[in-house]
């Protein structure tokens, strides 16, 4: 939920910081700060607000290294300056910026209260700044040792910073359950919570593992353990570019990402279609071809729109390899002592790969001796290194807050899974080929989605204008149904409901009205019939009814169709998704909405 940055080198520390503040904005974005050490002290300086507030706020003198930054989305105290990050001690000499929630530091501030300490802040990090203090004025040695003897006192989940000046060559770091990652370059070395805080200065990277600290200076890094053991680690190599991390000429990073989907849904596939046995090979698995055939359940785990996508998935997997799948909100999951089974695969579906609820699901299953893969788009992310296989998305940086190009990939995702475990399975040969050609055809069919921005976004003024809007769907139309819904109110607050149309008449019928729209999904299949008798119910209650659909309904059923292409009918959820998303995207233009940020909402919620 919060950005960390960090830089120690021959170069000024504000102006990256400020830069990798603005990457990782998208973790939270109520307050920022920062940190220098210098010759003649240190400096901080925060703000409640963006981190385009903190910067104008920086004194041209602001200058010096290392330095240390963050980037707050509020959990403990409102987000004011006093309460954003970096703290620091009474003395003015340790700073610390932190990720993650201290659970004793109610206790620990009676305690540091009872010795004297001062708080100038209501925030559990505070306690940390002055643990260091404490530790140096009991004789600690060196910084390393100060934050080791803190950090044994503190429970809780944290990803940390502490910069001191007497050490101005120097940041010691620390993980336990909140992402930490070093960058390593050239005479100089960065930290960062997340790899966007470091695109643009270096690609090599050293991932912290729980437990672990480290120091940095310029000229490298060590790693060890609060008992003081070395860990020694090697860089890897990050693949994403600055560009992909950039607005370009676009007015927001959420229209930036639905118009890449083309090229994401291509990268999702690239190299995994096997057109000789018509199949789909995924090398990340891990499972031997005998260990696929036995499994008998699919379960699968998420939070949000990562739900959403698993619920497209789990019927991908039953429509085409037949065995029974189900997705769940990972967050309810984790706290009903689930039943682990050893022939179920368990599949943990998370963008960012740091969502705390998806990952504390992922434990507990492993811990049942459960086996779980991940479907998860940033590498080395924390549920990435912590599942037994999985697949990459390779989508991209996702920076708006409202997931839409990871949605589709996640999809396709599934959709190779369930094709490779069909095949291994009953889906015979032409299936296979079907399934193939429809995957293929994707990405030029939704560029052609893509050229009804215009008229999509006439339906999105007038959706715009109602304070309520419904929206139905009924099988692999439903999680499609949901996901517009939850698109709709995330980033335009416009209350959205979404029902499976047949549940229509249990109940939300009460509510359909002139004033309240719907918008329905409606694909030529199977269950056509079915979809426009709902409309029916819906127009008799003289409800405004917008479908997408694959060809223009008639007026008595639809005010404004929405028309799709066709592709295969196990694969038309990932094209019907992609007007509600331009659908949402321009109902929160039209109401001029924060798009990319939306209020109370994180990219990716690492606390509880
Ligand atoms: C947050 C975001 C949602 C996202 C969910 C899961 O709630 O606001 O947009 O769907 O987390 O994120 P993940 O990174 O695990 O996919």
């Amino acid at each position: 939920m919060c950005g960390i940055v960090g830089y120690v080198g021959p170069q000024d520390a504000a102006p990256i910081l400020i830069e990798g503040l603005g990457r990782l904005e998208y973790r939270g974005y109520d307050s920022a700060g920062v940190a220098i050490g210098s010759k003649a002290g240190l400096k901080v300086r925060k703000v409640s607000g963006r981190v385009a507030d903190l910067a104008a706020e920086l004194p041209a003198r602001f200058k010096g290294s290392p330095g240390i930054g963050h980037t707050r989305w509020a959990t403990h105290g409102e987000p004011t300056p006093e309460n954003a990050h970096p703290h620091t001690d009474m003395a003015g000499r340790i700073a610390v910026v932190h990720n993650g929630i201290i659970e004793n530091a109610d206790e620990l501030r009676a305690k540091l209260a009872a010795d004297g300490v001062e708080f100038t802040s209501q925030t559990d990090t505070e306690t940390v700044a002055h643990l260091v203090a404490a530790a140096f004025q009991s004789g600690a040695a060196d910084l390393e040792q100060a934050v080791r003897q803190a950090l044994r006192q503190v429970v809780g989940a944290y990803g940390l910073a502490v910069l001191d000046v007497e050490h101005p060559d120097r940041i010691v770091v620390a993980r336990n359950g909140s992402p930490v990652l070093l960058g390593v370059g050239e005479k100089e070395m960065f930290v960062a919570s997340d790899v966007a805080a470091l695109i643009g200065y270096t690609r090599q990277v050293v991932y912290l593992d729980d437990g672990e600290l480290a120091t940095i200076t310029p000229n490298g890094y060590r790693t060890f353990t609060l008992d003081d053991r070395s860990t020694a680690k090697s860089p890897s190599t990050i693949d994403w570019d600055v560009v992909g991390a950039e607005i370009g000429d676009n007015a927001h990073f959420l229209i930036k990402e639905i118009n890449e989907q083309p090229r994401t849904i291509e990268r999702a596939l690239r190299g995994r279609l096997d057109e000789r046995f018509d199949t789909a090979h995924l090398g990340g698995l891990n499972l031997t071809v005998r260990e696929a055939r036995e499994i008998r359940r699919v379960k699968i785990l998420g939070c949000g729109t990562a739900c959403y996508a698993g619920e497209l998935g789990a019927q991908l997997i039953e429509d085409l390899a037949r065995v029974p799948a189900t997705s769940e909100a990972a967050s309810e999951f984790r706290y009903r002592n689930p039943v682990v089974e050893p022939d179920t695969l368990y599949v943990a579906v998370s963008q960012s790969g740091e969502t705390i609820d998806t990952l504390a699901a992922v434990q507990e299953l492993q811990r049942k001796g459960g086996r779980v893969i991940g479907i998860v788009n940033v590498v080395g992310s924390t549920i990435a290194r912590q599942v037994d296989g999985g697949i990459y998305l390779h989508a991209g940086p996702e920076m708006s807050v409202a997931a839409t190009k990871s949605f589709t990939s996640t999809v396709v995702a599934f959709a190779l899974l369930a094709l490779h475990l069909g095949r291994i399975r009953d889906l015979s040969p032409s299936e296979g080929r079907r399934i193939i050609a429809g995957l293929n055809a994707l990405p030029a069919q939704v560029t052609e989605i893509l050229e009804q921005e215009a008229t999509i976004a006439e339906v999105a003024k007038e959706i715009a204008q109602s304070n309520s809007v419904m929206f139905v769907g009924r099988r692999r139309g439903w999680p499609v149904a949901r996901e517009g819904a939850q698109k709709l109110k995330e980033v335009s607050y416009v209350h959205a409901e979404a029902y499976p149309s047949a549940e229509l008449k249990h109940g939300p019928l009460a509510l359909i009205s002139p004033e309240m729209p719907t918008v329905a999904v409606v694909p030529d299949d199977d269950l056509l019939d079915k979809n426009t008798s709902t409309l029916s119910e819906i127009k008799a209650r003289k409800g405004p009814v917008v479908a997408l659909a694959h060809r223009e309904l008639p007026a008595e059923l639809a005010d404004r169709t929405i028309v799709v292409p066709r592709n295969e009918p196990e694969l038309d959820s990932v094209l019907l998704s992609i007007p509600l998303q331009l659908l949402a995207y321009h109902a929160a233009v039209a109401l001029g909405r924060d798009v990319d940020k939306p209020r109370n909402l994180a990219k990716s919620v690492t606390v509880e």
